[in-house]
């Protein structure tokens, strides 16, 4: 028997095709949405969390890492990913860099974070507390992330384990930010990703040179296989007048 969903699932592929047929572009987008539609029922969304979590083996390796002396920043750290993210660091010992645009979301979430800490694993609060710090930056303008490179470096000067750039907002409506640049592009490409690991590089050199093996890491998604790539001057809001300059990083 096909259920309702499948039902509604063939409607919209029936319907994707019927538009990728009305123009060779259409087309293109029409097949390209149907394969991700496909791929993305199967291995996104809640339906594809469900199967593979099915088959995670409970993983001890991870709940006895010991990430003392390690030092981690994530960005947009008050929520989702980011979130969970910070918690397990946290949790694990690592001294964790929360990056987040809005200091009362920040220290509610660093609050958060601070209470699934327990007594009793040989570590006063009091440390246990310093080992969480929140940075306040807008992860999509060059003049914050500087200042998180800045502070950061300031703070740590043996360097930096892992950089997670994982802030970011999919906005409905086009918005610009302060500095002149579409915003889920500056907050998920240019500065929030490119430029904030950029700006990050001599905080990662600087664990390497004591013996750690940083990285970046950069959460992303899928769902940018699923449109083209506007023309470079709409997509990074600069303007067609100074050539279609590269914003400076
Ligand atoms: N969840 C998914 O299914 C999925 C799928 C594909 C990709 N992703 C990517 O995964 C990442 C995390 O997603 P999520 O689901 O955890 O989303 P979420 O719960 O909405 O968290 C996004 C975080 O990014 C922060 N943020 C947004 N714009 C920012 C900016 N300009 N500067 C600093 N922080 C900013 C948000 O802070 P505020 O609270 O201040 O807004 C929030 O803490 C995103 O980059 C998203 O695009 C997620």
């Amino acid at each position: 028997m096909i259920s309702a969903a499948t039902t509604h699932s063939l409607r919209l592929v029936i319907l994707f095709v019927w538009v990728g047929t009305s123009s060779s572009w259409l087309m293109g987008q029409g097949i390209s949405t149907t394969q991700f539609f496909l791929y993305g029922k199967q291995h996104f969304t809640k339906t594809g969390y469900l199967k593979h979590a099915a088959k995670y083996a409970a993983n001890e390796a991870l709940d006895k890492a010991d990430l003392s002396g390690k030092v981690f920043v994530v960005t947009g750290a008050n929520s989702g990913i980011g979130h969970e993210m910070a918690k397990f660091l946290f949790r694990q010992k690592g001294r964790v860099y929360m990056v987040c645009r809005d200091s009362s979301r920040a220290e509610n979430a660093r609050a958060d974070v601070l209470s699934g800490w327990s007594a009793g694993q040989g570590e006063e609060s009091a440390a246990a507390e310093k080992r969480l710090v929140t940075v306040i930056a807008d992860c999509s303008l060059r003049s914050d992330i500087l200042k998180v490179a800045e502070t950061i470096g300031r703070m740590e000067p043996g360097g930096v384990d892992a950089l997670v750039c994982n802030a970011g907002a999919l906005l409905e409506k086009r918005a610009v930010t302060q500095e002149g640049h579409e915003t889920t592009f500056a907050c998920h490409l240019l500065y929030g990703a490119y430029g904030l690991a950029k700006v990050m590089e001599p905080s990662l050199r600087a664990c390497a040179a004591h013996g750690g093996a940083p990285r970046c890491i950069f959460v992303t998604s899928g769902g940018m296989y699923n449109t083209k790539w506007p023309k470079w001057e709409i997509g990074s809001s600069s303007s067609a007048a100074d050539g279609g300059n590269t914003p400076k990083c």
